[in-house]
């Protein structure tokens, strides 16, 4: 156990983790990486947690499956990330059954502890992945998690992405939504609206949480989002309430380094940012030149998304943040984003079509800024600039229907009533 003084701080800005007077973690809980069978890319724990390691035989007192749900480290055409915990947090054992129309094939997972709580004085979490990888695009498969014969997860089924090369007609559907926290009866009203939407992808917004070390809210998030991520794999970003905790990288599966990434999925690049990265100047910097590159060499791509937590224009609590507008919004101007995808807000906003931080007549001319933050923390009240086409405060998600010449948004409440909806077609 580790034993230093360590508390968040609250500031305007959001939370921060302080830690400097921690001692040096001890060798076991640096992390590590791993090769994930068949994938060709590593699998990497950070620091608060053990170096990953295969699945063996060991079974602990409780090896009933928790917690499932999905995610993607790599092409969304070919790859799928199965996740769980067990009961017990001891079982190591563990392979995910799988196939089309029958569980023809077998990948064995990877499982790791990690420190929970501030400075790794919470409870030690299990976690186990199984990468299931060289997939068939556009395809359902069946999957099944099995501790041992005894442990056996129900039969769970998720499509793999479309390949627009050879489907240029394909459709797909992406669920936004975002600021959970502590409002869990709520996001789980949600995840049962979602679920009936059949979403292929959950992009988050950030803030599932109130304080990321903390596994109890994790627990909570991942149980009341099973029925829907079970099916569905979810990105998210790094939201200011996860505070770069362990929990928050060992819980899901995203591409690179999983704060700032991008991926294809149909006819839609998805750019994911971090708004609260550990040194802010790499806003301006790295993630910037980031952000420059990869819209850059997406260019051909028919839409274009992007998802971070801190919003570029608000007009509700914490308002727009003049860094991402002057360092990110010129580059969504000059490479035409569609939309812009945040929370931090709890509320939901959308703006008119933006160019050079001045309202322009049509989609064609600039990008169309969400606010998404109604997933069940506190409601703030809502508001009205020069910008805002629509606000409502109310708990909300919303659904993207996205084709070769057609997005349309759908937002909606916890009941299902819509709030807001809107199409956007190009020849
Ligand atoms: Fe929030
Ligand atoms: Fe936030």
């Amino acid at each position: 156990m580790r034993l230093f003084a360590a508390v968040v701080v609250v500031t305007a800005g959001g939370l921060t983790a302080c830690t400097e007077d921690a001692p040096p973690l001890p060798p076991a809980l640096q992390g590590g990486t791993i090769e994930a069978p068949g994938c060709g890319y590593l699998v990497t724990s950070r620091e608060g947690a053990e170096a990953p390691l295969l699945a063996d035989d060991h079974l602990g007192l409780d090896p009933t499956v928790r917690q499932v749900h999905l995610g993607l480290a790599a092409d969304p055409r070919s790859n799928m990330v199965v996740m769980w915990r067990t009961a017990d947090d001891d079982t190591r054992a563990g392979v995910v059954r799988h196939g089309v129309g029958g569980l023809t094939a077998e990948t064995r997972a990877i499982t790791y502890m990690y420190q929970s709580g501030i400075g790794g004085l919470g409870t030690p979490v299990r976690v186990h992945e199984a990468h299931l990888c060289g997939l068939t695009a556009g395809t359902e498969y069946q999957y099944q998690i099995v501790s041992d014969e005894l442990h056996v997860s129900p039969l769970y089924t998720f499509r793999t992405a479309p390949d627009i090369t050879t489907d240029p007609d394909a459709e797909v559907i992406i669920a936004n939504v975002g600021d959970s926290r502590d409002g869990f009866a709520v996001w789980a009203m949600l995840v049962e609206q979602l679920r009936t939407r059949t979403p292929d992808l959950v992009l988050f917004s950030g803030d599932a949480v109130t304080i990321g070390p903390f596994q109890d809210e994790w627990d909570e998030f991942f149980t009341a989002g099973e029925p829907l991520l079970s099916q569905v794999p979810i990105l998210s970003a790094h939201g200011n309430h996860e505070i770069h905790a362990i929990n928050f990288y060992a819980q899901l599966a995203m591409p690179g380094e999983e704060t700032n990434f991008s991926l294809d999925y149909g006819h839609a690049h998805i750019t994911v940012l971090d708004t609260s990265p550990p040194e802010l100047g790499d806003l301006t910097s790295s993630i910037q030149d980031f952000l420059r590159d990869d819209l850059a060499a997406s260019s051909s791509a028919r839409w274009k998304l992007v998802n971070h937590h801190y919003g570029v224009y608000s007009a509700s609590n914490h308002g727009s943040d003049p860094t991402l507008q002057a360092a990110w919004a010129p580059l969504y101007d000059r490479h035409h984003v569609d939309l812009v995808l945040t929370g931090h807000d709890h509320n939901y906003e959308r703006t008119f079509p933006m160019n050079n931080l001045k309202v322009v007549p049509t989609p064609a001319e600039g990008t169309i800024y969400i606010v998404s933050g109604g997933a069940g923390a506190s409601l703030y009240a809502s508001g009205t600039e020069a910008w805002t086409a629509f606000s409502t405060s109310v708990h909300s998600a919303l659904t993207l229907r996205i084709r070769n010449t057609m997005l349309q948004l759908d937002a909606f409440d916890p009941t299902g009533a819509p709030i807001d909806t809107f199409t956007i077609t190009k020849p």
